[in-house]
């Protein structure tokens, strides 16, 4: 057991205080740095909120895939969900992102459902039900406005043949030790499990099996899935596909004092799927960097650091940087209380989700066509 406050960063468990150059250096990335950001620069025209404000902090290889794109080859996007419940508003900022992503460098992107790894991990789910999440939360994943014809969204259970020649491919070059080492499996482990970091890692070559070419491919994530793209990255040269780049985010903290986004504390969660006034409650009782009276505030002033809610405007909810500057410094000040940021807050966050409940069940008339099915020829 991790003592209390330990940095744990697992694909399965994120939690005591994270320090993100630490991560860099222990899991042996690079910070993105200034002239990285200038150089993305060149290809997009802007920066995207995240990239400016820090929250995309680390990467493997953005570099090379950006020399690969100057002179004129594509990449593809890979990313993915692991369907155990509802999508909560941490798990689509990455997604946000990707679509930066696609809509600037024209990328397609797979989209992998590893409805097969949380059958194997919570002991309490159905294969039904996680089956019946991937098909749930691709509606969250269209409502986010990836274009259809590029993006192809993967089933492990559903679509197992386009994964599997590939899994096998790389499962041969993975040991027991190995899967241990990164992941901590033990005996008692069961062996879909073992296997499944396989099926993980085959999405990122599915562009080059069907092509017949090398293709390179980025993965925007959270950095808790990491371990994956570093068994991934040392098998890629063995099948001769290039190691698959990432770019990798912060987490969203949940709206409780410390800790992510989790949906296993859906108080301090705000689910896509919430009604706005679940979420406005939910605001409401959300933790800041406040005093304990008004009075105190006026007179010293909050604390945005360590403030939920000013975390929110600054991840999604404030786009303008010169009015998150003056949020902070009005906070600082003590001439804006708590009560107005919520309500603020609450605002922004019930048009957010009542935008995107209303694409969200738009999608439904035309989910299928994000599944991959057979668009993509198998080449054996
Ligand atoms: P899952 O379902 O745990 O998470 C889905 C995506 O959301 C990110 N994430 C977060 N990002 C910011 N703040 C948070 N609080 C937060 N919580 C989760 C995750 O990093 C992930 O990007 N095994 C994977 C599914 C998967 C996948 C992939 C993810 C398959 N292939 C390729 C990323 C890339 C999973 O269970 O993700």
């Amino acid at each position: 057991m991790a003592e209390e406050n330990e940095m744990v960063v697992t694909p399965w468990e994120v939690s005591g205080e994270i320090d993100y150059d630490r991560l860099i250096e222990k899991f042996g990335t690079e910070p993105i740095t200034d002239p990285l950001l200038e150089r993305i620069k060149k290809f997009t025209g802007e920066l995207h909120l995240q990239l400016r404000r820090r929250i995309f902090f680390s990467h493997r290889d953005l570099d090379l895939i950006l020399d690969m794109y100057e002179a004129g080859r594509k990449f593809v996007l890979y990313t993915g969900r692991g369907p155990s419940g509802p999508v909560h508003i941490g798990h689509i900022v990455p997604w946000i992102f990707t679509k930066y992503l696609q809509d600037k460098f024209d990328a397609k992107l797979y989209f992998q459902m590893t409805d097969d790894e949380k059958f194997l991990i919570h002991p309490e789910f159905t294969l039904r039900k996680a089956v019946d999440w991937t098909y749930d939360n691709a509606l969250d994943v269209a409502a986010i406005g990836f274009d259809p014809k590029k993006t192809f969204i993967i089933s492990d259970v559903n679509n197992i043949k386009i994964l599997y020649s590939l899994a096998v491919k790389i499962a041969r070059h993975i040991t027991v030790s190995t899967v241990k080492a990164v992941f901590g499996f033990e005996d008692s482990s069961n062996i879909g499990i073992v296997f499944f970091p396989a099926l993980q890692a085959a999405p990122c070559f599915i562009e080059s099996m069907a092509t017949g070419e090398k293709v390179p491919c980025l993965i925007p994530a959270a950095i808790d899935q990491d371990p994956y793209w570093r068994i991934a990255r040392d098998v890629a040269p063995k099948l001769e596909y290039y190691k698959p780049a990432q770019i990798h985010c912060k987490f969203i903290p949940g709206l409780g004092k410390g800790g992510k986004m989790s949906a296993s504390m859906p108080e301090t969660c705000i689910f896509m799927t919430d009604p706005p006034e679940v979420a406005e409650r939910k605001i409401w009782n959300a933790f800041t960097g406040g005093k304990p009276t008004a009075r105190e505030q006026r007179i010293e002033g909050g604390d945005p650091t360590i403030c939920t809610i000013f975390q929110y405007f600054s991840l999604l909810f404030e786009e303008d940087d010169k009015a998150l500057s003056e949020l902070s410094s009005k906070c600082r000040s003590g001439e804006i209380l708590c009560g107005d940021c919520k309500e603020k807050l609450s605002e922004r966050v019930k048009r957010f989700l009542t935008e995107h409940q209303r694409r969200r069940e738009k999608a439904r008339n035309i989910i299928d066509q994000y599944f991959i099915d057979d668009r993509v020829p198998s080449r054996i």
